[in-house]
């Protein structure tokens, strides 16, 4: 499958013939402005909570493709309020098949409110089982034990995780939770785009490195195939 990323948490997924995107936050992110938000491409939007970091251009690219928003109940509901016709609410804990492969919202321990400040439902992570791979989207999240629930039911191949700390895990969490969801490869999300989520990259790789797991930090624009 193949990977773009466009910054914070937004990852584009080619998966056969399948546009599947991560938690679009684009035209605010001033790292991403070499990204034209209009020349994005989705079949399919998956959002992990309703903070802005994650939802922004989720309309906009929605109402472009004709994508279809997967997202829990009340952020499906609040986009439904908007008009948009395409979405599959969730909850924790469920799962659906979609052409791509199954799906599995899983817990995340973080919070959730819409930009305009609606209740956003519980803030979630995603469980994506392709024919090819298996890779867990940790969204927004603290360290938490029900990460060592997920390898008991998917053989992961490897994870985004927060890397970014004071809004979520920092790299030494994300460490651990790489091997409670028993993963050596991991995709770093969540920083750099504020202040707040600064990192030192040297000292991140290091870190990565005692832990013995493969961290990857792709560069927004970047192509992956994995
Ligand atoms: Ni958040
Ligand atoms: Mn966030």
């Amino acid at each position: 499958m193949k990977i773009t990323y466009y910054g914070q948490s937004c990852f584009l997924f080619e998966i056969g013939k399948n546009r599947v995107l991560f938690d679009p936050f684009i035209s605010p992110n001033e790292l991403a402005s070499s990204i034209n938000v209009d020349d994005v491409k989705a079949d399919y939007i998956l959002l992990s909570h309703g903070h802005q970091d994650h939802v922004h251009d989720a309309e906009r690219i929605a109402k472009n493709n004709g994508s279809t928003i997967i997202a829990n109940f009340e952020i499906a509901q609040w986009y439904g309020a908007k008009g948009l016709e395409n979405l599959h609410p969730m909850n924790t804990g469920g799962k659906v098949t979609l052409p791509f492969g199954t799906v599995k919202m899983v817990n995340a321990i973080h919070s959730s409110s819409l930009p305009d400040g609606s209740y956003g439902g519980s803030a979630a992570g995603f469980v994506v089982e392709t024919e090819d791979q298996t890779f867990y989207f940790a969204g927004d999240t603290a360290l938490t034990y029900d990460m060592k629930l997920i390898p008991e039911q998917f053989d992961v191949d490897f994870a985004l995780l927060p890397i970014g700390d004071n809004f979520t895990m920092d790299i030494h969490d994300a460490m651990i939770a790489a091997d409670f969801v028993q993963v050596d490869k991991v995709i770093g999300m969540h920083f750099d785009t504020f202040p707040y989520i600064q990192i030192d990259r040297e000292e991140v790789q290091e870190m990565a490195k005692m832990a013995d797991k493969e961290l990857i930090l792709m560069e927004i624009g970047q192509t992956i195939e994995l």
